[in-house]
């Protein structure tokens, strides 16, 4: 007897069943807007912007869009080698940055645009290339891929999360807590396989771990990653930032970021 071809998976249904089994909650704008007001956010995520602006091919692009733009890390380096940036977020705080930056150094091919990635983009216009830099948890990721591949005219690239770093899962079990990593990576590749594009993947170098991070700053990641905690549980994640230079997160508990860019116009 024939052994049967397999069942086709269905990638999206898989993300929205891991998102539920990670707990996953969608963050309101206003979270990310309170995230913007901490300062520095530029010097802190210079090793990832370097990094991704060496892998974005700006070959024969004019024009881009760049989806939960926030500040305009990218966005600004950008537009000094295209013609015209749309830069796309739902957060006023982070848009207001994004703005302030604009005026700071006179730039004037950067539109803001204060949309979300559910929202009517029809006013924006479709550009060469588009990007989606770190923004990519929402719950339905598939929706997102095809909005901005219908966004591309040529090009689409987004960076999406792989593991996370050494140390979460060691912590989870100092605290006796279950901890399911997020989707990663392969849930993007597969969905734009199906969706007939040829992905090209590439990975960052490991993010920077951030050593000045102080134990309270660990402990306040630590809440992010495995929920409230009391003071004996604070008190053990002191013990173990206390530990080793090593334990430490930094700014991402990610591990490193893949890069991935297709062709939309094939
Ligand atoms: C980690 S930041 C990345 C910012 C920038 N792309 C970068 O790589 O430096 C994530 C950004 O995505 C935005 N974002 C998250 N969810 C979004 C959504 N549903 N619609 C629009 N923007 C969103 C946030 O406001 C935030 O500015």
């Amino acid at each position: 007897m024939n052994t049967p071809l397999p069942q086709p998976i269905d990638h999206s249904a898989r993300y929205r069943q891991h998102l539920l089994a990670c707990g996953f909650q969608p963050k309101p704008a206003s979270a990310w807007d309170a995230r913007a007001a901490q300062s520095s956010w530029k010097r802190r995520h210079d090793d990832y912007s370097e990094a991704f602006l060496a892998r974005l091919d700006l070959t024969g692009i004019a024009t881009v869009l760049d989806v939960g733009c926030g500040p305009g890390l990218l966005s600004l380096p950008v537009a000094a080698q295209v013609e015209q940036v749309h830069a796309l977020d739902y957060s006023s705080g982070m848009l207001d940055g994004l703005r302030a930056a604009i005026a700071r150094d006179g730039v004037g091919n950067v539109t803001p645009w204060p949309l979300s990635w559910t929202d009517d983009w029809q006013a924006v216009p479709r550009c060469d290339l588009a990007i989606a830099s770190r923004s990519l948890m929402v719950p339905d990721l598939e929706a997102a891929l095809r909005r901005l591949d219908a966004h591309a005219l040529q090009r689409a690239c987004i960076t999406f999360a792989t593991g996370p770093r050494a140390g979460v899962t060691e912590l989870a079990e100092l605290l006796g807590r279950e901890w399911v990593p997020m989707p990663d990576h392969r849930y993007p590749i597969n969905m734009l396989l199906d969706m007939g594009r040829e992905p090209q993947v590439d990975y960052l170098p490991e993010s920077v771990r951030d050593l000045d991070q102080d134990g309270d700053g660990l402990v306040r990641q630590a809440v992010d990653l495995f929920g409230a905690l009391d003071e004996d549980e604070q008190d053990r994640v002191r013990a173990w930032h206390a530990r080793s230079p090593q334990h430490r997160f930094g700014m991402a508990p990610t591990r490193r970021w893949a890069f991935i860019q297709w062709a939309t116009d094939c």
